[in-house]
């Protein structure tokens, strides 16, 4: 296994040749190979990576609030809250070489774990300044998966109330060969035309999508590309799944979006938990997603 670190990102290979690299801006996996080098994250033309902005691609971590602050804690926090643009501190990395153990698969992987807290922040406005936190963020590689995973930790003596999302931006050849799988059937709320709706097939994207599933963790989530499944997902204490993609008018208004068709080349299908989650002081909170690419 090999890593690289600067001051801004970190990359880390197996020896079988998948990739992984994270910037420290958000903690945000900006790039994820499988071993052909075939890229599985989408990350924008213009991107913007120092930090005054999200990345436009890649992962996002939303925390502690999913869209525009709603509740009184988050009030003058920015869209989707703060720790997609923090800067991120490297705690180290874990790896296991190829184990000869029976049951074992054989594959190297290795375990890349950053870290964010409330005093690595410069300025919190809002009641959020008056909590305590410690975030551990897990970035899994293996052979033909990764893992990203959450804890949260209330480090202070007061409750708070959160909402996280692993805002990921999945690399795509076109997007109208694209059909999500594994939410047929389960109310959504649209964000586009309001209410609550219902679909019997699989989500294939012809206009401005952006919906919020509520469904159980245990039920499995695949993106299809001209009918076979492309990326699978297994989820863990993440009970909500977003499904994006602003099309054609929404992507002209934004500025770090490109190029001009840019939005073919991605869907965000982003699992989180964007309820109200309460956590307790001293308590910790997990939850993670696995995503294998085929
Ligand atoms: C999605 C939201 O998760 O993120 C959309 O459901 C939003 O409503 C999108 O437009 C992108 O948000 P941002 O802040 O990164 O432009």
């Amino acid at each position: 296994v090999s890593i690289s670190e600067d001051n801004s990102r970190v990359t880390a290979s197996l020896p079988t040749g998948e990739s992984v690299e994270v910037l420290l801006f958000g903690a945000t996996v900006l790039s994820w190979k499988t071993a052909k080098g075939k890229e599985n994250m989408f990350v924008s033309d213009k991107a913007i990576l120092d930090g005054s902005k999200a990345v436009r691609g890649g992962i996002p971590l939303v925390f502690p609030n999913f869209g525009p602050s709603s509740n009184k804690a988050t009030e003058g926090l920015p869209q989707h809250g703060f720790a997609r643009t923090a800067k991120w501190e490297y705690l180290g990395k874990s790896s296991s070489e190829s184990s000869t153990l029976p049951n074992s698969s054989g594959d190297s992987s290795v375990k890349l774990d950053f870290g964010l807290s409330n005093t690595m922040l410069e300025k919190i406005p809002s009641e959020w300044k008056n909590y305590q936190f410690g975030i551990t963020y897990s970035v899994t590689l293996g052979k033909d998966d990764l893992e990203t995973s959450l804890a949260i930790r209330n480090t202070g003596e007061k409750d708070f109330e959160f909402q996280t999302l692993l805002h990921s931006y999945w690399a795509i050849d076109n997007i109208s060969n694209v059909s999500v799988s594994g939410l047929e059937k389960v109310s959504f709320a649209d964000k586009v035309g309001g209410g609550k709706k219902e679909e019997s097939e699989a989500i294939t994207v012809s206009s401005e999508v952006d919906r919020v599933y509520h469904v159980d963790p245990s039920q499995e989530i695949a993106i299809f590309e001209k009918d076979k499944p492309r990326f699978e997902f297994t989820r863990d204490m993440l009970p909500d799944v977003v499904v994006w993609n602003p099309w054609i008018e929404k992507s002209k208004t934004m500025s770090d979006l490109g190029p001009e068709d840019a939005y073919k080349r991605f869907i965000c299908v982003e699992t989180g938990s964007v309820r109200w989650n309460t956590l307790e002081a001293g308590d910790t909170w997990e939850g993670g997603q696995r995503i294998k690419a085929l």
